[in-house]
């Protein structure tokens, strides 16, 4: 059966001297993979804004499921080699609920679940900032899923990762989608993995923006990345 998470009616942002989103309609339903593309400036983290009810649409509407638990990868972190913290304590940092001084005994298993659901076992200890990029990523990921999210939301968290890194990523996402029903939203430049992992997409442009089940995507957009 359909459930629709979030409904989006002619929406448009415009910010005090541009139009970023202009007249979009989409919907997400649950179980969805959905790709959004578009080139640098479009809008793709604006949409990802107003979805967090960070910011309001100018006109038109967003409407987001009843206490639908929205997880969030965002675009950039501010991680370096100083980060002191190991990978499981960066984890646990999203814990919301009552905040104890300790981890209680189901907090601790929900850690070790997240871990090796990004195959972080075997380096859970590691401070984060002595990660490398697709381990911080991973690390990023697992801390959003912390809460049991409906939506996994992804902002462009595979741009800085070779190809093969940013393929076992997405083999998660992936995974996470088919196995658990988690609903996905994932933002990116790279036309090869949009025609790849997500079933629908929306792809923004200056004037405009296409969705639809991602067959309908234009196979002559396969080539190479799209920025
Ligand atoms: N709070 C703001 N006030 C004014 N302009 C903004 C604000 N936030 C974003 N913009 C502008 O809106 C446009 C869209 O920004 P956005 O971050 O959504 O683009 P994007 O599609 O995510 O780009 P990228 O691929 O580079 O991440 C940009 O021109 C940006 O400078
Ligand atoms: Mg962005």
């Amino acid at each position: 059966m359909r459930e629709t998470l979030i409904s989006v009616e002619n929406l448009s942002l415009n910010f005090p001297n541009h139009q970023v989103l202009s007249d979009l309609s989409f919907d997400v339903q649950r179980g969805e993979f959905l790709g959004i593309i578009g080139e640098n400036g479009v809008g793709k983290t604006t949409l990802i804004r107003v979805i967090l009810n960070q910011l309001k649409p100018s006109s038109g509407r967003i409407r987001i499921k009843d206490g639908l638990r929205i997880g969030y990868v965002p675009q950039f972190r501010n991680v370096d080699v100083e980060y002191p913290l190991s990978i499981e304590d960066f984890i646990s940092l999203n814990f919301t609920g009552i905040k104890l001084p300790w981890l209680s005994r189901k907090e601790k298993q929900k850690i070790q679940t997240v871990i090796k659901q990004v195959n972080l076992e075997h380096i859970s200890k590691r401070p984060l900032g002595l990660a490398s990029g697709g381990e911080k990523q991973k690390a990023y990921l697992a801390q959003a899923l912390i809460n049991d999210p409906d939506l996994l939301i992804l902002d462009e968290s595979t741009a800085s990762l070779d190809p093969n890194t940013k393929r076992e990523l997405l083999d998660v996402v992936l995974r996470l989608n088919k196995e658990l029903g988690l609903t996905i939203i994932f933002v990116s430049h790279d036309m090869q993995v949009i025609h790849e992992y997500p079933d629908h997409f929306l792809w923004l442009t200056k004037d405009g923006y296409t969705s639809g089940p991602i067959s309908e995507l234009h196979n002559d957009s396969k080539e190479g990345e799209y920025v």
